[in-house]
């Protein structure tokens, strides 16, 4: 007996495709059939992937998006929906970080964090959870099958660790309001789960591990080893297959073991 995930017919919406998880993230919504929006600053590397994703057979339409601007949001998801249709799967992935100790932090470095991370990710989400709220209200019965919104939030975002105190705190925060979300828009179909990540290695901590303090840092990991970017796709397919429409308000963990060690 073989399981696929079949998206097609859906549309989704990937923030900070750019570069990363964001981009695996696309590769492998496209690969199930989804029809796949790339949301991100840098435009010009979304327009590569673009590409990427086409020649494997796949459909997906570039939006510059900065979630840390409300205007940019919204017309960014307006773009999306008139491009493509409407959105069925978000995937809220854009995101930053710094390295300091709390002592060091300046409002700047704070709001940095906070801007993206918690406040973009909230008014992401609250744009398309609008709009697939209106599309459940409007959809005659049987018709509206259903939203799916992965907040990809973070370990740190339930075990702190030194020098990201900032970058947890504001991690806490999204899977706090995965719940919040799940609780209001369940009764929607709209179903909202937290995708909490281990260390994978991508350009977000790229420097730190080829540092020696990295170096020590992943001897110390459970197995002694960094995740990468593909290894999410299976708890991905998970989160956004139709099939699992029983999964709501749920906080994932794909981690190697790391928050239990
Ligand atoms: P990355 O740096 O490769 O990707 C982050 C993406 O977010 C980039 O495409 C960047 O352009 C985009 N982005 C940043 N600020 C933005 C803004 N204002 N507007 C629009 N896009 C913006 O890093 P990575 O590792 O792919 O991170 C993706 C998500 O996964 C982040 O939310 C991160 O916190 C989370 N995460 C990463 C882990 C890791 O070990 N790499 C572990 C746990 C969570």
């Amino acid at each position: 007996m073989s399981y696929v995930v079949d998206l097609s017919g859906r549309v989704a919406m990937v923030t900070g495709a750019s570069s990363g998880l964001g981009l695996q993230f696309a590769k492998t919504l496209a690969l199930a059939g989804a029809a796949v929006v790339l949301a991100s600053r840098r435009v010009e590397r979304l327009k590569t992937l673009r590409a990427e994703i086409e020649a494997a057979g796949g459909n997906s339409h570039v939006v510059m998006l900065d979630v840390t601007n409300y205007d940019s949001i919204k017309a960014a998801v307006a773009h999306a929906e008139t491009e493509m249709g409407g959105i069925d799967i978000l995937v809220n992935n854009a995101g930053v970080s710094t390295m300091q100790r709390l002592v060091e932090v300046t409002p700047q470095d704070y709001d940095f964090v906070m801007d993206t991370n918690t406040k973009g990710a909230f008014f992401v989400a609250q744009e398309v959870g609008k709009r697939m709220i209106a599309r459940a209200k409007g959809a005659a019965p049987g018709t509206f099958t259903g939203g799916r919104i992965v907040n990809v939030a973070s370990t740190g975002g339930l075990r702190v660790l030194g020098q990201i105190g900032v970058y947890a705190m504001s991690k806490a925060a999204v899977v706090h309001m995965t719940r919040a979300m799940a609780l209001e828009w369940g009764k929607y179909g709209i179903n909202v789960n937290a995708l909490c990540p281990g260390y994978i290695d991508t350009e977000f901590n790229r420097h730190y591990w080829a540092t020696e303090s990295g170096q020590k840092f992943i001897r110390e990991l459970p197995r002694k080893r960094l995740g990468q970017p593909q290894d999410l796709d299976l708890v991905l397919m998970m989160l956004c297959a139709n099939e699992s429409h029983f999964v709501n308000g749920a906080v994932v963990t794909a981690d190697d073991g790391f928050d239990v060690g």
